[in-house]
């Protein structure tokens, strides 16, 4: 049997190996035998940063969870009902889980649960690449257990599902293989690729949520064009929304979006606002409604779609930046970005990157407070003078404090 100690640890920092080495000993102590799983153990073997552990004992995870813990100034998170416990502390989280022995009742329905060996635990699972664990056991510390030939396949740089029935246990697992597929420059292996091809529709038996879940984890992929477009390809794009499309113009836009560059803004929004930005109103809507898309995802689509029908006039050449910033202020400024990755017209893509990089961070020094100090105006007038001032700082026509006084003063001396 391979020992793979070596290689966990040269990846892991010194904490997480001395802490797997702890829950070792401590689950020996216990009686019971514990695993490190999944994708921490794939990435070792490749060689890929991956701090994510999760750990499966067979014997009681929440109350080995638990002893661990008490020692430390750990967060402990338990759900009884699964039998999983979270530790977390500093940057980094554990799961640890009760191995498990999952049934299907019909396809894209949830399993049915019961305690098992870790044999049990990795035959329930996705793909032969996740499907191999690591014996954390003082004894047998870094022994891996690898009972579908997964280390065979990510020699060959193969996804491979354990069994012909896993696409109908559980349908997710086609977004999951082919984010795999993509995120690992690996291919999908034949029958698995067959069963994709021929079957995409056995999405159409999962939730809207879990269909949203696995949508969000490809967004948050570092190229998820890739997998957007294998995807479409295959027919399993089609299958989130009719009329979405995993194609050049996407990737383009993606990396475009990538260029620009700006840290502050989230990512996957942009991505899922190009996504779906060449969508009718009526196709975003049901999109959303049959992704069952959270408040943030429908809000950053909804928005989309206003400022679709609120920018054409932006390629005026009169026009004033305080224009430009009042038009783009109501909206996120991951919308603004989307839409300068995605408008064909170059004047607008100028005027959106402008408020983007520039009109957005300028502000008078000038408060209401300030204003009302100096004794100049009470009321709603204030909030009117504010903006004239906002809007000279914009337009350029004053560049520091004193004119914003003085402009104020004038302001004032013309409405009384
Ligand atoms: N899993 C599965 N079927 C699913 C979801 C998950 O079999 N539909 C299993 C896989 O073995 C996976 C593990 O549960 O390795 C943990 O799932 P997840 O956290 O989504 O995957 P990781 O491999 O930990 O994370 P990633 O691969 O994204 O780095």
């Amino acid at each position: 049997m391979a020992n793979i100690s070596e290689k966990l640890t040269s990846q892991l920092p010194q904490g997480l190996v001395d802490l797997l080495r702890e829950i070792g000993e401590t689950a020996l102590a216990r009686g019971e035998n514990s695993y490190l799983v999944g994708g921490v153990v794939r990435d070792a073997i490749l060689k890929r940063p991956n701090h994510d552990l999760d750990v499966v004992i067979e014997g009681k995870a929440i109350s080995l969870a638990q002893q661990l813990a008490e020692t430390k100034d750990w967060k402990i998170r338990k759900h009884p009902r699964f039998g999983t416990a979270k530790l977390s502390w500093e940057d980094f989280s554990l799961d640890l889980v009760t191995a498990r022995l999952e049934t299907y009742s019909r396809p894209g329905a949830l399993p049915t649960v019961e305690r098992g060996t870790i044999g049990d635990d990795l035959a329930r699972r996705d793909f032969t690449i996740n499907a191999m664990s690591v014996h954390l056991n003082p004894d047998s510390f870094g022994e891996l257990l690898d009972p579908h030939g997964g280390q065979n396949d990510l020699q060959h740089k193969l996804v491979r599902i354990l069994h012909p029935g896993s696409f109908s246990d559980d349908p997710t697992r086609i977004l999951r293989a082919l984010r795999y597929e993509q995120r690992l420059g690996f291919r999908l292996e034949q029958e698995t690729e067959r069963l994709i091809r021929n079957h995409p529709g056995k999405l159409n038996t999962v939730t809207g949520e879990r269909l949203w879940r696995e949508l969000e984890m490809i967004l948050q992929e570092e190229y998820p064009e890739k997998t957007l477009k294998r995807a479409d390809e295959l027919g399993v794009l089609q299958q989130l929304h009719p009329a979405v499309k995993g194609d050049e113009w996407l990737a383009e836009k993606f990396d475009q979006a990538r260029d620009l560059d700006d840290k502050s803004l989230s990512l996957p929004s942009i991505y899922l606002s190009l996504l779906c930005y060449r969508l009718s109103n009526e196709e975003t809507e049901s999109c959303i409604t049959r992704l069952k898309m959270p408040g943030w995802a429908a809000r950053a689509l909804r928005d989309t779609i206003r400022i679709k029908q609120s920018i054409s006039h932006l390629d005026k050449a009169d026009i004033h930046p305080s224009d430009i910033y009042l038009n783009l202020q109501c909206h996120a400024p991951e919308t603004v970005m989307s839409t300068a990755t995605a408008s064909d017209s170059p004047v607008i893509q100028e005027r959106l990157e402008i408020y983007l990089k520039k009109l957005r961070y300028v502000k008078p020094v000038l408060s209401g407070e300030d204003l009302q100090n100096m004794g100049i105006i009470k009321g709603k007038r204030v909030g009117q003078v504010l903006w004239a001032l906002h809007a000279a700082r914009l337009d350029k026509k004053i560049s520091n404090l004193e004119e914003e006084k003085t402009l104020a003063r004038e302001l004032l001396h013309t409405t009384t």
